[in-house]
């Protein structure tokens, strides 16, 4: 294996996450008394019983805090602590401190909060139709849809669904703050946002931020579930330890974590697609009812990331997608992995699938029909750059076998009646950039030490996705240092300031190439000290070239001289340096080039580029009892130049995996009061390594990206879209049982849509497969789905 710090330390057990800081003497626990319903009005907070019981613990409310009880970002509505009306089951209504946390969870269980029940609405749909919603809808436009529709040979209409996603980061919501002098504090946070953080305590805690230190090592995984949703944790700390001058932990188990978190965002959609007769698609049109759950949290940047990638990797000349951000009673849903993409993708796919059995024309040729290439415009007014999803397409189609495969499952399926198999393929676009400007900028500060070791200081978080240990690549190749001189530091605000969140798989473009820009100063100067050494060193030797005209570089720990080494050595020049009075420090801010978006034509360049590759993935069904296995999965996918092949494999692995388990196995439902059914790990099923099917994996080659650090692309979450093909592997399996009959397009797809599916058929095709009569009643297909409740 390579030598990567973190996760060799990891494997050792040696790395620190919150709940591994030694606890002070005097820590206090915290825990919140949770809404104990989906929607309400607090009436009143009943202690006496709670106090009676625990003595020693302290009860806070919204009246306590000195500062403003509001944390919201892009819409102010949402109260670190109710003071008023809930919006969803877990929402935090008073905080208990006591002196151990069984005790304070004891506490907050004996708290009563008498309250006014108000209606509760789970479905994204019935929230539109009431108005409920969070700001008002947006769409985006090119072309003319009507126009379009009225001259196409085949229109198909439908609607899809898809579920939320649970994180299951391995270490869980928490954070620890310590009192500090003039009502300051420093909170260590599992947060990919240590700056946002920040300015939410300051300004709960009403201080300037420059008394507000947030500290983060690395977190436990975040996958998007902490850019936003770890900052009321630290205020917690920070308000426990602000009005008891006592460090305070918070640490949620995975049951509350479960629970009171935000996930992916659950949909429902409706899609127009028009084709001409050769199946080329000329118009498409969607509606988006996107349940964003009791406040707004990320969901608006969310939906703006659905509409930019409605189309995924096609081209269609005329476009109206429109997206509701619909109030429903549920936990805020956040950002995660794909941020809005995967659902959007799923909608276009889906209009793909019921337009390849309206038309006869297989989809495979409807996709590759439609590709998006070079000199395309997107919808959103961004020309396409660099397109490499043609390519992409060619290489994994031919990769796989594709007609030979096909052969091989139309003989399988023509021998077997009770298994059978499928395959599907897809394309993938992905725009790089946070989608919302501002967020697109951060800074490094670097310092080397004067025995020639070094440290870098960001705003990255590392979440598990190597973004330290590329920054460590970047850095030494920047200074042209041994790697394993160089120190990835914690993420903290008083290093770097006014960072955005890890996130948007922008860490490396954005904190690599500032890092590479504080690296740049420091060379420079570095080079002077190397040059001057070597003039004097030609003086002794009377062969005198001036230190001005010698051309030097240093790499691999080594100055060099046109390009032959010299013999003087990475620490010996740091140590001439610093001899000599040269800084060996600076700061670097990164902002990304050349972004710009017109809010009210919906029209700009809102991505640095674009991310693009291609998979199939096969699967195999069971005609009896629904189940199925994914089979394979060919990705060919465009990495640009790997900073590490190692991490960037990892994360297209990673990444999806993790999609498949939003695809077609995480079942994440609510019942009609809004409370999370599988709120457990015991119930709540995620991909397991049996799961995984076998994986072949490649990068274009020969594809540098000029628009990022090193030549490098993006990894982070793109490779997750790849995993709505095992969707589609799937229902072709199902349908390969029952040619003449169409698909659904609802993920997850679990084993139960899977035999109700086949059921149904049993009940429409008496004595098929077996002459098994139809077990299942209700259906469960039709009875789950987006918030709504199931039976
Ligand atoms: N990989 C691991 N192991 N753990 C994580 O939490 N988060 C994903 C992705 N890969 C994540 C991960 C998400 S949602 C994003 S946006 C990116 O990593 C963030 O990191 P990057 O910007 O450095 O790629
Ligand atoms: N991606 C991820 N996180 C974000 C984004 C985005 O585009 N915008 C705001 N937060
Ligand atoms: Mo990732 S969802 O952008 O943290």
């Amino acid at each position: 294996m390579k030598w990567n710090p973190d996760s060799v330390l990891n494997v050792l057990g040696q790395t620190s996450y919150v709940d591994d800081i030694p606890e002070p003497r005097d820590l206090l626990h915290a825990a919140i008394v949770p809404s104990p319903s989906a929607h309400g009005r607090l009436v009143r907070l009943e202690t006496s019983e709670a106090s009676a019981r625990f003595p020693k613990a302290i009860f806070l409310s919204a009246a306590d805090i000195p500062g403003t009880n509001q944390i919201g970002n892009a819409v102010p509505d949402e109260p670190l602590l109710c003071d008023g009306e809930w919006h969803f089951r877990g929402e935090p209504i008073a905080l208990v401190l006591a002196e151990s946390r069984s005790e304070a969870r004891r506490a907050a269980a004996l708290v009563r909060v008498e309250a006014e029940e108000l209606e509760v609405i789970t479905d994204p749909r019935e929230a539109a139709a009431r108005g409920e919603l969070i700001l008002p809808p947006r769409t985006m436009r090119s072309g003319d849809v009507e126009k379009a529709f009225a001259e196409c040979a085949y229109v198909v209409e439908g609607r899809v669904d898809s579920g939320g996603q649970e994180h299951v980061y391995l270490e869980t919501q928490g954070a620890i703050a310590w009192p500090g002098e003039a009502g300051g504090v420093r909170i260590v946070s599992s947060t990919q946002w240590p700056s946002g953080v920040q300015k939410a305590a300051s300004r709960v805690l009403g201080v300037p931020m420059n008394r507000v230190e947030v500290e983060t090592m690395r977190i436990g995984g975040g996958f998007g579930g902490k850019e936003d949703q770890a900052t009321p944790w630290g205020c917690f700390a920070a308000l426990g330890a602000r009005l008891t001058r006592r460090p305070v932990k918070i640490y949620l188990n995975r049951h509350e974590d479960l629970s009171y978190t935000g996930k992916r965002h659950p949909y429902s959609s409706d899609f127009k697609l028009g084709l001409d007769k050769e199946g080329r698609i000329l118009a498409f049109e969607a509606d988006y009812y996107q349940s964003s759950g009791g406040c707004a949290d990320l969901s608006p940047a969310v939906l703006a990331r659905t509409l930019f990638h409605a189309l995924s990797a096609y081209y269609v000349p005329n476009v109206r997608v429109t997206g509701y951000l619909c109030r429903t009673n549920l936990v805020p849903f956040t950002a995660f992995r794909g941020f809005g993409a995967p659902q959007g993708i799923f909608v276009v796919e889906s209009a793909i699938a019921k337009a390849a059995e309206a038309t006869g024309i297989p989809a495979v040729d409807l996709q590759c029909k439609n590709l998006l290439s070079e000199g395309d415009t997107f919808h959103y007014g961004m020309p396409v750059e660099e397109c490499r999803t043609d390519q992409s397409v060619a290489r994994v189609l031919e990769k796989c076998d594709w007609n030979g495969l096909q052969k091989r499952i139309a003989s399988f399926n023509g021998y077997n009646h009770l298994k059978k198999r499928g395959a599907a393929m897809i394309p993938l676009c992905f725009g790089i950039s946070f989608t919302k400007l501002m967020m697109n900028q951060t800074g490094a500060l670097v310092h080397v030490y004067n025995d020639g070791s070094v440290t870098v200081n960001t705003g990255a978080v590392e979440m598990g996705q190597g973004v330290g240990r590329k920054i460590a690549i970047i850095t030494a190749k920047s200074l042209g240092a041994p790697v394993d001189r160089v120190r990835i530091e914690s993420t903290r605000t008083t290093t770097v300031a006014n960072t955005f969140a890890t996130a948007a798989s922008s860490g490396t473009d954005l904190n690599g190439m500032a890092a590479q820009l504080a690296c740049a100063q420091i060379k420079e100067r570095l080079l002077a000290v190397a040059a001057e050494q070597l003039s004097q060193s030609d003086a002794q030797q009377h062969t005198g070239a001036k230190a001005a005209d010698i051309s030097c570089e240093i790499s691999n720990g080594e100055v060099l001289r046109s390009g032959k080494p010299t013999g003087l050595k990475w620490d010996d020049l740091v140590a001439k340096a610093h001899e000599s009075r040269v800084d060996l420090s600076a700061h670097a801010f990164y902002s990304t080039p050349g972004l710009f978006y017109d809010d009210q034509n919906e029209k700009g360049s809102p991505f640095a580029y674009h991310v693009y590759g291609a998979a199939v993935v096969t699967a195999t069904a069971d005609i009896l009892r629904g189940t199925y296995t994914i089979d394979e999965a060919f990705m060919v996918h465009d990495a640009g130049e790997p900073i590490d092949l190692l991490v960037d494999i990892g994360q297209t692995e990673g990444g999806f995996v993790q999609g498949l388990g939003w695809a077609v196995l995480e079942d994440l439902r609510f019942d009609r009061e809004g409370k999370l059914q599988a709120d457990t790990l015991s119930t709540y099923k995620v991909p397991d390594v049996h799961f995984v099917p076998k994986m072949d994996i490649e990068f274009l080659d020969n594809a540098p990206n000029p628009k990022a650090v090193l030549n490098s692309k993006a990894i982070g979450e793109p490779p997750l879209m790849y995993a709505i093909a095992g969707y589609f592997a799937v229902l072709n399996a199902l349908k390969a049982a029952r040619p003449d009959t169409e698909g659904f397009y609802d993920s997850p797809m679990t084993p139960e849509k899977a035999l109700t599916f086949l059921t149904e058929l049993n009940d429409a095709h008496p004595g098929w497969p077996l002459g098994a009569s139809g077990a299942a009643g209700d259906s469960a297909r039709r009875h789950s789905g987006v918030g709504r409740a199931n039976s």
